[in-house]
């Protein structure tokens, strides 16, 4: 790991596989933007705070609705000379599922760039497993729009993406190892990410060791277990073992929790739009969590927060939804 920002704050970087020559690497920490309702002006004000601060890395997706704002601010900063060059900036953004069907893909990227008036971005993410009717973008997904996904031909139209110049690297989100191990299977340019949700109360243990044999660096969302939002939990931030290595450390529960993803050796994306908080989050690099901490974390009992009923409006039971799925999200 090295060391890229200049600003107070160093945050330490990751080396992606698969990547395009002359790639930056990965800052270990994104600003997550998926809020909803979201405040596009609040959140623009957040960025450019984040970007004095030492973040580089940022997190969107078609589905947010946040690419609009975050290319509006970040030719902002770059006019300001808050970064020197587009070279210093990691963008991710996403695929969503009605568009994740080979003829769709370039276009859709070509309409995130647009949307982020960039001219390519750092990493460009499979957002579910999951294929949808073309056209619809709703979220949850309505169940009768959910199709299974050709997974040969979606990969090969993401790595076309990358040959084009239009990402720097590809990757998926909310993959579990069965799907990940298909895809690896047949993939000329493998998969380098594998953004899913990751925190104390869901460790993803299988999935850590799968990617680090595979060499795909996992990028924890929901670190915090998406605190106050409409799909996320207070289980996270009110658990009590947690809570007790916060007082112990000296350190805030989201910084015990952050601390603990940057020594799993993992990447992650934690959202705030609030200026005392941004700073809060970055200040994880410059102490450890004791052997005693971790035993505590070991035994938290473990509960998903994304399940499937987040993603699709049905009334259940799933059951053609149970077939797309392969039960180990
Ligand atoms: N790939 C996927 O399917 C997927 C799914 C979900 C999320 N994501 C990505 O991951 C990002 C982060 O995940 P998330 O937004 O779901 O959840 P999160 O980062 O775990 O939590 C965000 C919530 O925690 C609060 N918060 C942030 N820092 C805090 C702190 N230090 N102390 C107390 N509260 C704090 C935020 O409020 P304030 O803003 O008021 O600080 C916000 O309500 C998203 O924004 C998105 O970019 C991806």
């Amino acid at each position: 790991m090295e060391s890229a920002s200049d600003s107070s704050i160093r945050v330490p970087e990751v080396q992606l596989s698969s990547t395009a020559a002359g790639s930056r690497p990965m800052p270990v920490i994104g600003l997550g933007t998926a809020a909803d309702p979201l405040d596009a002006a609040a959140m623009k004000a957040v960025v450019l705070e984040a970007i004095k601060l030492g973040y580089r890395h940022f997190d969107t997706a078609s589905m947010y609705g946040s690419e609009e704002p975050l290319g509006e601010v970040l030719a902002e900063a770059l006019r300001l000379g808050l970064v020197g060059s587009r070279a210093e900036l990691f963008i991710t953004s996403k695929l969503w599922s009605s568009d994740a069907h080979a003829d769709r893909i370039v276009p859709a990227l070509r309409q995130s760039l647009s949307n982020l008036k960039l001219d390519y971005l750092d990493l460009y993410l499979i957002h579910w497993p999951i294929s949808c009717k073309p056209g619809t973008y709703v979220y949850p997904v309505d169940e009768a729009d959910l199709m299974p996904m050709d997974f040969e031909a979606v990969w090969a139209a993401m790595e076309e993406c990358q040959r084009l110049g239009l990402t720097k690297s590809i990757g998926v989100s909310n993959f579990s190892c069965k799907k990940l191990g298909n895809i690896l299977n047949f993939a000329k340019i493998p998969p380098t990410v594998n953004q899913v949700e990751m925190n104390p109360l869901w460790q993803q243990k299988k999935l850590k060791e799968f990617c680090k044999a595979n060499n795909v660096i996992i990028t924890a969302f929901s670190p915090l277990g998406a605190r106050g939002t409409n799909w996320g939990t207070n289980e996270v931030m009110e658990n009590e073992s947690l809570k007790e290595i916060a007082e112990a450390r000296g350190k805030s529960i989201a910084q015990v929790c952050l601390r603990w993803l940057y020594e799993q050796g993992v990447t992650f994306v934690v959202k705030s739009f609030n200026k005392e908080r941004l700073k809060e989050n970055l200040g994880i690099f410059d102490w450890e969590l004791t052997e005693g901490d971790y035993e505590k974390i070991e035994r938290i009992p473990q509960k998903k927060m994304m399940l499937k009923e987040e993603f699709v409006s049905a009334k259940g039971p799933f059951k053609s939804v149970e077939e797309l799925w392969d039960g180990e999200l």
